[in-house]
């Protein structure tokens, strides 16, 4: 049995049918977008966005070059770290997935005032677009920054990186492809360490966390986080054969 729940982070026309009961990662909010979020969302989406289809799609052929490697970052937010990444490796495409609408407007301007041609977006519950849309073997890198951390733990069930996720995830990366985590809540830092550990099909390079990449920017999520004393931890997982 199904319901038709939103795909996005507000009523919009992206809808799917997932199993009843099943737990979003996300929180339902009003999406409020500045006035220059919605003109760049309006303006730009036809160019940049790429549709949501519940149906395996070469996501590769979506970028101008498309045998360049490609990452999927699920959860951009406000696009800083994506759109700085993506501007000092143009050599791979980076599509980003999200369903705040405000953050897809704000990283649409980013992607046309950088001029980075190696960005694309889905405005989607990232689940989905794994479940439904993303053919086996398509990654070659996964970026999970400061995903929400759900902090009471009756909301844990909500936190994205779960077992039955990472299950869902793992044969959609390459074999060789890596997953970079990152996380400013001490106790979802093992959680992702724990369920990563878990899960056949990855190693972990490092042993246990792993050093920040020197190409990954501090975002306000990492800052806030530090003015709270919290402790941020990075962790590198490989996708084996
Ligand atoms: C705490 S923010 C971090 C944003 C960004 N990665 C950073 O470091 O600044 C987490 C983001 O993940 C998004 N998100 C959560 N679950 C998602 C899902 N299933 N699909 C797409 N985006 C999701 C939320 O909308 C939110 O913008």
């Amino acid at each position: 049995m199904s319901e038709c729940v939103s795909g996005g982070a507000d009523t919009g026309p992206q809808r799917v049918y997932r199993p009843a009961g099943e737990i979003r990662t996300f929180a339902l909010r009003q999406a409020r977008m500045s006035p220059a979020q919605r003109r760049d969302y309006e303006r730009l989406l036809g160019a940049y966005g790429v549709d949501f289809r519940p149906e395996p799609t070469d996501l590769r052929a979506v970028f101008p070059l498309p045998q360049r490697p490609l990452v999927m970052e699920i959860g951009f937010g406000m696009g800083e770290s994506t759109a700085q990444i993506a501007a000092s490796k143009p050599e791979t495409n980076y599509l980003g997935v999200e369903v705040y609408k405000p953050g897809v407007g704000k990283l649409l301007g980013r992607i046309e005032s950088a001029g980075l041609e190696n960005v694309r977006i889905i405005n989607h519950d990232a689940v989905a677009v794994l479940q439904q849309m993303t053919p086996d073997d398509t990654l070659d890198g996964v970026h999970i920054f400061f995903p929400d951390p759900w902090p009471k733990k009756k909301h844990h069930k909500r936190r994205l990186v779960q077992p039955d996720v990472v299950a869902l995830l793992r044969p959609k990366v390459k074999p060789g492809g890596y997953v970079y985590l990152v996380t400013d809540w001490s106790d979802y830092a093992e959680q992702m360490l724990e369920v990563f550990s878990a899960t056949d099909g990855f190693s972990n390079p490092h042993g246990g966390f792993a050093p920040r990449q020197p190409w990954r920017p501090e975002t306000s999520f990492e800052r806030k986080g530090l003015t709270r004393d919290h402790t941020i931890h990075d962790l590198w997982m490989v996708r084996t054969a």
